[in-house]
């Protein structure tokens, strides 16, 4: 059954031809739809779901990931600076609604990276996703990326309504907002990565722009409890990290997960406040934000970007939902 988009021609499993109808067949019932879906999982996944030997799965996927390589997709193995940073001053950029942070992060947050946003209860994280859900469908020129955001919620706290009044503050039809903003309620940490694996069709078909992970900590925290489950906590943890990593660069979408932060008592440098998940999730993010409180306002501080200064902005919190405070506050 083809269907006649080119370029999904070309990523169907069968355009390797290594994969006959059998393989294609138990690829597919292990929920793998397209070469991205080899290459975001990765061997051992493919390996795993199908009961495939690893030799043959490390095989798919390296011819997967040359394919994306040769259309262009996912980066060459080899590349020289200069092609790296020609790519990099394309790479599209989606505005949060407030001028201070999308300065933060040098004019939006960027596709093609994992964006993590830190902090206490109330300061605006799951704000700022409902925010990025509305920019997302507005035009290049507006901020936006023209696109659909996926929405996967793990607190229950995603709101429809909030959708509804962040787009009429913003002179945007909220029918419209509303239809653009996919939302997958996640009960816990499995079916959480349950969906993402299944994710990577619907990005496609559905041009989701922006992926939301709100939060991406909280059932590993709720399900893995005390120091003996730490270490299996954080494998799983980083293993969802990963492919959201993948996700990023395969799909060509702005990734963005938030984290709570616990209070540290023993923390020697810097505040007493670290984000859930510790190291795991701060490697695997390409930009790290932390939230706090100013009175009213609320600070957003970048932390270990590869590239950004550790600097701090003054956003705030209003029926525009993310928004420039009116008077600066210094
Ligand atoms: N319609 C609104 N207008 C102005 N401010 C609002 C509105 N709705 C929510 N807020 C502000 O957003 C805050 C809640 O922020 P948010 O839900 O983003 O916190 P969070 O960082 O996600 O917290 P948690 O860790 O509990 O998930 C409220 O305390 C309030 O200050
Ligand atoms: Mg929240």
């Amino acid at each position: 059954m083809e269907n006649d988009n080119p370029l999904k021609v070309q990523l169907s499993l069968d355009s390797i031809e290594q994969i006959g109808p059998a393989t294609k067949t138990r690829l597919e019932q292990a929920g793998f739809s397209s070469i991205k879906d080899l290459v975001v999982r990765g061997p051992v996944d493919v390996s795993e779901a199908t009961g495939m030997e690893i030799e043959k799965s490390i095989y798919l996927c390296n011819q997967a990931r040359i394919r994306l390589e040769d259309l262009g997709i996912i980066d060459k193995s080899f590349v020289t600076a200069t092609q790296l940073y020609n790519k990099r001053k394309r790479e599209d950029r989606l505005s949060t609604g407030s001028k201070n942070l999308d300065d933060l992060f040098g004019g939006g947050i960027e596709t093609r990276a994992v964006t993590e946003v830190y902090g206490e209860y109330g300061t605006g994280k799951t704000q700022i996703c409902h925010t990025l859900c509305v920019m997302v469908k507005q035009t290049k020129s507006e901020g936006g990326l023209t696109g659909k955001a996926l929405y996967i919620d793990t607190e229950n706290t995603f709101r429809p309504e909030r959708i509804v009044s962040i787009a009429v503050a913003r002179k945007i039809d909220p029918q419209i907002a509303l239809e653009n903003v996919i939302v997958a309620k996640a009960y816990n940490s499995a079916h959480q990565e349950l969906i993402i694996q299944e994710s990577g069709p619907i990005i496609d078909e559905k041009n989701v722009k922006l992926l939301i992970v709100d939060s991406a900590v909280a059932h590993y925290r709720a399900e893995y409890i005390g120091r003996g489950a730490l270490s299996e906590r954080q494998q799983k943890l980083n293993k969802f990290m990963h492919i959201l990593v993948r996700i990023a660069e395969t799909y060509e979408v702005a990734v963005l997960v938030t984290n709570q932060i616990q209070s540290s008592p023993d923390a020697i440098f810097g505040d007493a406040f670290r984000p859930t998940g510790g190291h795991v999730v701060a490697h695997t993010s390409t930009y790290r934000v932390y939230l706090k409180r100013s009175g009213k306002n609320r600070i957003a501080r970048m932390v270990d970007s590869p590239y950004h200064p550790e600097r701090e902005v003054l956003f705030t919190l209003s029926e525009h939902g993310v928004s420039d405070p009116s008077v600066s506050l210094r």
